[in-house]
């Protein structure tokens, strides 16, 4: 079915004509179907019954709703999969309408429609949490299309959940990213990344090359309602054009030399999942508007072919080391791409401006690296303080994977059990080696009263000793209330408090799972500010 919804809401001409029969292309049993409760909320009645019809004729469980305030108290009384709501309507509009839908169940899926489209609009509501919006007008097919989608994306939720629940009944835990530091600006990146996680709004994460945004794009992904599905990167900036293209879209074959079989792409592969375009700012302009299209629509054309190959339900995370809005300015990087994809921006600040994190990293670093490539029981070596104290002090041109280097490098040549001297380093750095410690918590004095700084200095240093803590004593925590002086059960309240836990699985420590019920996780507000 690809004909207009309403007579005075045909199609625009040429968009997503070839649309047709893509919702065979996103398969999903009939009996799942009618049990995938839909609400359509729009003032217009034409529109809203037409959307009905399209809906029930697929299979899906439909109500339909005219006035927002009906809506909210009909969200009050049922539990709905996804809320279709109009953005502008009298008395209770859209926004408000996705705003109480995530808050009774964060697990809905809200798609807005609009029909007076700007770009503000669309990407607040896909910051408050909308899976996506619909531009009016649209087609059967187009609706088809982008509920088939959200049906899919709630599909993978249900499946990713039952999975880390089968892991946590056989008391085994799913290995989440671990992601070391303490700094404030560092830990403000990581916080707007887990509240965005279990959205699907579109990443952009920036920050100079090695500092941790892959990293981050994957503890999103694991903490997603994805994370059963793949985890996907692409490196636009490894791959001439034409070679990117066949990857990321995939090929007919015949579609040039040596296409010598049909191939799926990475957005194909990444369905359910999560696609990570690194280097975004370095894709050429051709595969810039074809990703849109992707993007918008959902729909994958392979190259060389005729038709529409599939359709993906794919979560995207654009990371980039450079400036993206120096190369919109610049005309490299395509304005409404950007916007699409800087939906939740965040951004990972550098080793060097995150100083105290520095030995953290470099105590993980260097007994990683001692166990995988030193014998077992092997005394363990240990850096100095005139050793962390230059680590401190290195300006970290290459961010943490510099300092993982480094730090690999002395566990491989060192003796076992030896005291690591800064001579040890090899530092490349050409920064002064400060005579304070930047690691020092009175390098981090803001103007505030005296109970106030000592209250945030001393959470501070609390949270930096526990991490370190339990770290140095491999997660023995018999071993690290030894060391520290205390009991056991101190030591945990202490943890508690902070919000740490220790990884069962690894040992170290982590930040503590949030409940799903908890504020923590709520979709972020607008502006992407963490409070
Ligand atoms: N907070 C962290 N805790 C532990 N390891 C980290 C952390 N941040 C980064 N790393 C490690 O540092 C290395 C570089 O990180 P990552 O690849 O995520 O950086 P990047 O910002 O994507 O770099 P590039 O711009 O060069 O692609 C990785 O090996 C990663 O495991
Ligand atoms: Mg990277």
């Amino acid at each position: 079915m690809s004909t207009a919804l309403a007579q005075n809401h045909l199609s625009r001409p040429g968009a997503r004509e070839d649309t047709k029969d893509l919702g065979a292309r996103l398969p999903i049993a009939p009996e799942v179907k009618a049990r995938v409760r839909i609400v359509v909320v729009d003032d217009e009645h034409t529109l809203r019954e037409s959307c009905a019809a399209v809906l029930r004729h697929e299979g899906y469980d439909v109500t339909v709703c005219g006035r927002g305030q009906e809506a909210l108290e009909l969200l009050k009384r049922r539990a709905f999969d996804i809320v279709i709501a109009d953005l502008y309507m009298s008395q209770v509009d859209g926004l408000v309408l996705l705003r109480a839908a995530l808050a009774t169940n964060h697990d809905t899926i809200v798609i807005v429609t609009t029909g007076n489209p700007s770009v503000e609009s669309s990407v607040e509501a896909l910051r408050q949490g909308a899976f996506d919006y619909l531009p009016k007008p649209f087609s059967a097919s187009h609706l088809q299309v982008l509920v088939g989608r959200a049906a899919h994306a709630l599909l993978v939720a249900r499946e990713s959940r039952d999975q880390e629940e089968d892991l946590e009944r056989g008391h085994a835990h799913s290995d989440k990213i671990t992601l070391l530091g303490t700094a404030p600006a560092f830990r403000r990146a990581i916080e707007l990344a887990r509240r965005v996680a279990p959205t699907d709004a579109s990443v952009l994460l920036t920050g100079e090359s090695g500092c941790g945004k892959e990293m981050i794009a994957q503890f999103i992904h694991a903490h997603s309602r994805r994370s059963s599905r793949p985890f996907v990167a692409v490196n636009c900036a490894a791959l001439p054009e034409g070679l990117l293209e066949s990857e990321m879209f995939g090929h007919r074959k015949g579609a040039f030399t040596g296409a010598v079989r049909d191939k799926p792409g990475l957005l194909e592969t990444a369905h359910g999942g999560t696609l990570l375009l690194d280097e975004l700012v370095d894709m050429p302009k051709p595969i810039q508007a074809k990703l849109l299209r992707v993007i918008q629509d959902g729909v994958v054309r392979r190259v060389g072919s005729e038709s529409n190959d599939a359709v993906v339900n794919v979560r995207f995370i654009a990371a980039t080391n450079s400036d993206p809005e120096a190369a919109v300015a610049a005309g490299t990087l395509r304005e409404d791409l950007y916007y699409r994809l800087r939906v939740v921006p965040i951004e990972v600040p550098p080793l060097r401006e995150r100083p105290e994190d520095i030995p953290l990293l470099a105590e993980y670093f260097l007994s990683t690296y001692w166990i995988r490539h030193r014998s077992k029981g092997a005394p363990f070596p240990k850096l100095t303080d005139a050793a962390i104290r230059a680590l401190c002090g290195n300006p970290w041109r290459g961010n943490v994977r510099e300092l993982q280097n480094a730090i690999e490098h002395v566990a491989v040549i060192t003796e076992p059990g030896s005291e690591i001297q800064p001579e040890d380093l090899r530092l490349t750095g050409d920064g002064e080696a400060p005579a304070a410690n930047p690691a020092s918590l009175i390098s981090t004095l803001l103007e505030e009263s005296y109970h106030a700084a000592r209250d945030r200095v001393i959470a501070q240093f609390e949270r930096q000793y526990l991490t370190w803590l339990v770290n140095r004593a491999t997660g023995n925590m018999s071993k690290a209330a030894r060391i520290a002086g205390v009991d056991r059960t101190t030591l945990y309240r202490l943890m508690e408090r902070h919000g740490l836990q220790r990884s069962p699985s690894t040992g170290w420590v982590t930040e503590r799972e949030v409940p799903a019920e908890e504020p923590a996780d709520a979709p972020p507000e607008a502006g992407g500010q963490v409070a």
